[in-house]
């Protein structure tokens, strides 16, 4: 039985390589309507490639760990693609992963290669484009400073209207020939759920745009009318607002959209922040997350708790028990 699975992987890798191939050969679209990002800047933006290509963007949230799209890491790829989401991650060694540097090329950039890829387990076909995340574990800590995910007591920073800073690899246009040669960074406004489940209705159009929006698992950004917006190659990439001592925070991972930046087709992005995302990455790095507002120790969501740390428990009596964290699946 285990030779037959280890055939039926082989095939799997084969059509995927296959596929990944074809699709790199068709013309990608970074961020439309930014500007370069200056040297220095974003160090913990990780240009990522597959297979020896250019393939996505990341974010360090951890001295060990880079968070990308989902897509960016099924071996089997996304819906969109006509392709089956599954959480059947590439091998690590088709990986490589490049911070610290604003520039394509990777001139000065700390290199790493990847040990394991972790697909959050529901990215699933059954879960639609949703829970579009996956974690990639470096072969040595990184030097850089991670970027913290904010904390669920920071919700008030990703608010509809929240001016969010994006960044990446991805192109500059939606019919761009290649990625430019520098990280681009642009600003867009945090839309409202009412707003992107319209743009993107479950239904027949979930083909085309790329999928259909899950206000639990999804967040939107951009202008009504277009123009800036994260595009091809930024996937997996940082969306960030300013916490309130004005430090970023990581809020949102570029995942999809109907073309690239344009009217009425908000750019999507993975919630990372709160929800079932944030519960499978508190599972693999806990320590991505900054502390909750006023919290002595580290963050909630974090599954195994070693120490059990005696808490006074007065303001459970009113209900006799607590059912903060009920499971919820789709
Ligand atoms: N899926 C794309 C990628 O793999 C990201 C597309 C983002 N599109 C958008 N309109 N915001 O890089």
């Amino acid at each position: 039985m285990a030779a037959t699975r280890v055939g039926v992987m082989r095939r799997i890798i084969v059509v995927a390589a296959v596929c990944a191939f074809a699709l790199a050969a068709t013309p990608a679209a970074a961020i439309v309507g930014g500007k370069p990002a200056q040297p220095g800047q974003f160090s913990y933006v990780a240009n990522i490639s597959i297979a020896g290509s250019f393939g996505c963007t990341g974010s360090l949230i951890a001295p060990r760990w880079v968070l990308t799209a989902g897509h960016c890491g099924s071996l089997t790829g996304a819906l969109s693609q006509g392709l089956l989401p599954t959480p059947i991650a590439w091998p690590p060694p088709f990986y490589g992963v490049q911070l610290g540097s604003v520039r394509a090329d990777g001139q000065g950039a700390e290199r790493h290669s990847v040990i394991e890829v972790r697909v959050d387990s529901d990215y699933l076909l059954t879960n639609g484009t949703g829970n579009d995340v996956t974690l990639l574990e470096l072969d040595t800590p990184s030097q850089i400073a991670p970027v913290k995910i904010a904390a669920v007591g920071e919700r008030r920073i990703w608010e509809p209207g929240a001016l969010a800073t994006i960044a990446g690899f991805g192109t500059t246009a939606e019919n761009a020939s290649g990625p430019p040669s520098q990280m681009q960074v642009a600003q867009v406004p945090i839309t409202t759920d009412d707003y992107c489940a319209s743009a993107y209705p479950s239904g027949l159009s979930t083909i085309a745009d790329d999928g259909s929006f899950d206000p639990q698992t999804m967040l939107c950004a951009g202008y009504p009318q277009g123009g800036t917006d994260t595009c091809q190659g930024d996937s997996g990439g940082p969306l960030l607002t300013p916490a309130a001592n004005g430090e970023l925070r990581l809020v949102a991972a570029t995942s999809f959209g109907a073309g690239c930046a344009q009217a009425g087709k908000p750019g999507v992005y993975a919630r990372l922040a709160e929800g079932p995302i944030r519960r499978f990455i508190a599972g693999v790095a806990p320590d991505a997350f900054v502390p909750e507002p006023g919290a002595t120790a580290p963050p909630s969501g974090t599954t195994p708790r070693l120490k059990p740390k005696p808490k006074p428990k007065r303001h459970r009596t009113v209900k006799g028990h607590t059912r903060r964290h009920r499971p919820r699946r789709r």
